[in-house]
């Protein structure tokens, strides 16, 4: 089956881009809240058939090109032995943080995905079974360090200090770390794409709170590697904030650059095709003319809150994005980030129907 995402992934032209969008099943569509009456959040996800059904609801209702599967970035380090919650109003908290210090590390387990998180394996072969045969899977995992900034800050952070003192205090234990959660990513992903996904994600969200310095001293490296491992379906790479990093990313060389929705698109093209001391005097325009961005696939990058704005307004940014998207080699629409919960599904559907019509 030839799924109009992977059409646009070999750079095959097509007469719109494929749309999906991050955090798609989600407390924005009624028929999600219904459900999340009656169980918590951890309860949806460690559910095979719930996940499903969730999974399918923005199928059902939008017609996406692709779906994603229903579950979080935080399983990895709750199957590695991390006691996970997630409070209402607050998001993840890990009620044991990991310690800076070596014995911290002591304390995870190795993970085996199809035992620990079977139940992710279990859904995603029902999710499977009951798409419609051209609306393709996409599995995820959260990469090495955006993991390891919850595992240390013990939730969401403001300024990163925990996690960048850890770096920078205890290098070794900082690798040791990163390495152990590579490992468990290449797995988890190896897992999923066994169990049927037709591609991946990896979620860097905060890979951007970095300088490139520390990100190519402590995070590269594993984001290349797992990138290199997981090779028998494409991979998407996503990084919110990360207009400084972008040229860095392309040594991860990803099937698809995730785009966040702080840049135009027209610029992180230029970004990423800037390879050669030649194309570094030229300007952006002048590259794109030249086709040097013509092997990058790109996805994104609607700034979510763009979706309560009027119709108007939605339709000039989204065609604006199209526009852009065309100069790449391919290009998946979606938002710049995951969609906000008190987003109109309306606005949702009105989103499609131009991208669609267009
Ligand atoms: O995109 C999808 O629809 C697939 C499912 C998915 C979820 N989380 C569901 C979810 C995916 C891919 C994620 C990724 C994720 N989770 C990231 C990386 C992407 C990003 O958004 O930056 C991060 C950082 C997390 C950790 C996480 N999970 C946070 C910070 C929160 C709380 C914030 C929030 O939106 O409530 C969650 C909870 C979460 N993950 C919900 C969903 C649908 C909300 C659950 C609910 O209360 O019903």
């Amino acid at each position: 089956m030839d799924y109009k995402i992977i059409k646009a992934i070999n750079g095959e032209k097509l007469d719109s881009p494929p749309i999906w969008i991050m955090r798609q099943a989600g407390r924005y569509l009624p028929e999600y809240r219904e459900i999340r009456k009656k169980y918590n959040f951890t309860e949806m996800y460690k559910n095979p058939e719930i996940a499903c059904e969730v999974t399918l609801q923005p199928i059902r209702r939008f017609g996406f090109d692709a779906s994603i599967l229903f579950s979080d970035i935080l399983v990895i380090p709750e199957a590695m032995g991390m006691d996970l919650e997630f409070i209402e109003g607050k998001g993840p908290v890990f009620k044991n943080p990991l310690l800076n210090t070596q014995d911290g590390l002591k304390l995870l387990r190795e993970i085996n995905p199809n035992e620990e998180l079977e139940y992710v394996m279990q859904a995603i072969e029902l999710i499977r079974e009951n798409l419609p045969a051209e609306t393709a899977l996409i599995g995820f995992s959260g990469a090495p360090f955006t993991l390891a900034t919850y595992m240390l800050e013990g939730g969401s952070s403001k300024n990163f200090a925990k996690i960048k003192e850890f770096m920078y205090s205890y290098p070794q234990a900082f690798h040791g770390l990163m390495d152990k959660l590579t490992v468990a990513v290449i797995a988890y992903l190896n897992a999923q794409i066994d169990s049927g996904i037709n591609l991946f994600q990896v979620f860097d969200t905060w890979a951007g709170i970095l300088t490139s310095q520390d990100y190519k001293e402590y995070v590269l490296p594993y984001t290349k590697k797992i990138f290199k491992s997981v090779n028998k379906v494409p991979g998407i790479h996503y990084a919110n904030h990360s207009y400084a990093l972008l040229e860095t990313f392309t040594e991860i060389n990803p099937d698809v650059y995730g785009v966040d929705w702080h840049l135009d698109l027209s610029l992180a093209l230029e970004k990423l095709a800037v390879r050669t001391a030649y194309s570094v005097q030229r300007t952006a325009n002048e590259k794109l003319q030249d086709g040097l961005s013509q092997d990058v696939v790109i996805q994104g990058n609607l700034d979510p809150t763009v979706l309560f704005a009027s119709e108007e307004i939605i339709k000039d940014r989204v065609l604006k994005i199209i526009e852009q998207g065309k100069m790449a080699k391919g290009h998946i629409f979606n938002l710049g980030h995951g969609i906000l919960p008190n987003t109109d599904p309306d606005k949702v559907k009105y989103l499609i129907d131009i991208i669609r019509d267009n």
